[in-house]
């Protein structure tokens, strides 16, 4: 039988089997994260602290009892090799030492206060020595930073409209919160409370194709352009060589400004995507992985933009600039920023995850050369992604015709009861400075099996 129609026919049935048997063996093994999952509903919505912790389609939330390096251990007592790594703000391991160590230090001198830290200088250098950008804000989290830096884009511009690309994800901002359908851009359906037409100032278009951003571009009417260097939230697109480049020239060209998100692309090197090709932005915004797990994230941008925001600022009337958040660059995140990029986020961190992304990617294709499978694996340095395709997607249309929520669950629910974590939904792996060969023989060896199952 045709591989294809093999995915289409046998799979659905032996992957919605394979859902109820993983479920059943779940809820087997896992008695105590079962009795937590029903206390916990007593207090909270979904029975969870924050409602997705409750979308793994696990009969119950895995309630974790430890995590650390690349492994955690559940409330059973049951260990796994975690390549799913709070989706990349484990990226440099669970509680890394040097984290760890500042982290208890700072603890006895002060929390937030407010005022800079002693220690602000320094972490302003380190941001500007590892991502390339000289000036920085820091936030709590990556969707503010994206959020601050579209308010700053307008504010020096003085337009009003955001280019983004179909598919994107940047976080819970509303701007960005878009889809595409017969060629308008619309608020996403799925959007709870939302009250305005999030089309009015929002332009989505195909990743890949500068055609279209120039057509968009050329009005004069954008701000800003603000995209990931590849697509990593419907499944993962690649830019295609010369697009991030090709970006920039039509960005300058039409005077509009361009961001980078490298929140998640800064598994593809030390200093991210655009610093390791050259790419000069006019905003970089960094954030999950960059103070170890802590929440934290950052903004960087040029001297040339910094003095426009100065100017954007002063020129504006007195009050709330719209901007900042009360614990954002607190002394505890400051401690953690610095001991992650100073002694974690190293050279010799990446080179071992990347060395170990190479074993993990070969062992991944050759078992699905095994199996005869259409599917690729698409690769950003430490991160790897499993998709239903014979080659990466070009844009979020291709990515989304490939995806396969029961055969993503399936494979997903076989690896977690079997000890190995994957990133829920689109199967995405990661690869930490503190992951070892055994932990990668330990994935494919359970990978195999699960598509021994489903094929046999
Ligand atoms: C590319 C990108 N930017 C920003 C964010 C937002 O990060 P946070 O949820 O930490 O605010 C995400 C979250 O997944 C992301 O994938």
């Amino acid at each position: 039988m045709h591989s294809i129609q093999l995915h289409e026919n046998i799979f659905r049935a032996k992957a919605i089997t394979m859902i109820e048997c993983e479920r059943e063996l779940f809820t087997k093994l896992h008695p105590i994260s079962m009795q937590l999952g029903n206390k916990s509903k007593e207090h909270y919505l979904y029975g969870v602290p924050m409602h997705w912790m409750n979308d793994w389609g696990t009969p119950s939330p895995l309630f974790v009892r430890q995590a650390h390096g690349a492994q955690f251990i559940c409330a059973d007592n049951l260990s796994y090799v975690d390549f799913c790594l709070g989706d990349t703000g484990s990226m440099f391991g669970h509680s890394p030492e040097p984290v760890a160590q500042a982290i208890e230090q700072q603890a006895r001198r002060g929390f937030t206060t407010m005022l800079p830290d002693m220690l602000a200088p320094q972490v302003g250098a380190a941001l500007a020595e590892q991502f390339g950008m000289p000036c920085w804000q820091l936030t709590t989290t990556a969707t503010d930073a994206n959020r601050f830096v579209l308010r700053w884009a307008r504010a020096i511009t003085g337009r009003k409209k955001l280019l983004v690309f179909d598919g994107c994800y940047h976080g819970t901002v509303d701007d960005t919160m878009v889809d595409v359908e017969d060629d308008q851009t619309v608020s996403r359906a799925s959007l709870l409370g939302q009250t305005f037409d999030l089309g009015q100032f929002t332009v989505a278009v195909d990743f890949n194709d500068l055609a279209a951003v120039e057509r968009e571009l050329s009005t004069g009417e954008f701000a800003c352009l603000l995209t990931e260097p590849a697509l990593t939230n419907c499944g993962m697109v690649p830019a295609l060589p010369g697009f991030i480049a090709g970006l920039r020239v039509l960005t300058q060209r039409y005077g509009t400004l361009l961001i980078l998100d490298e929140t998640h692309t800064i598994s593809s090197g030390r200093g991210g995507w655009a610093r390791n090709h050259d790419i000069k932005t006019d905003f970089i915004v960094v954030g999950k992985p960059i103070a170890g797990g802590l929440p934290a994230a950052a903004y960087g941008f040029s001297n040339e933009i910094a003095v426009k925001m100065q100017s954007a600022k002063d020129e504006a009337p007195a009050g709330h600039s719209g901007i900042g958040t009360t614990l954002s660059g607190n002394m505890m995140t400051l401690a953690a920023i610095n001991a992650t990029l100073t002694q974690v986020a190293t050279l010799e961190a990446y080179s071992h995850m990347f060395k170990l992304a190479d074993t993990l990617e070969n062992g991944l294709n050759e078992k699905l050369q095994h199996y005869s499978l259409p599917w690729c694996i698409t690769r950003l340095g430490a991160r790897l992604e499993l998709q239903f395709c014979k080659s990466a997607p070009l844009n979020a249309k291709e990515a989304r015709a490939s995806q396969d929520e029961e055969l993503e669950h399936a494979i997903h629910l076989f690896l977690l009861n079997r000890g190995v974590l994957l990133t829920p939904f689109h199967n995405m792996m990661l690869v930490c400075p503190s992951t070892s060969e055994e932990d990668i023989s330990r994935l494919l060896e359970v990978f195999g099996e699960c598509l021994n199952k489903l094929t046999g």
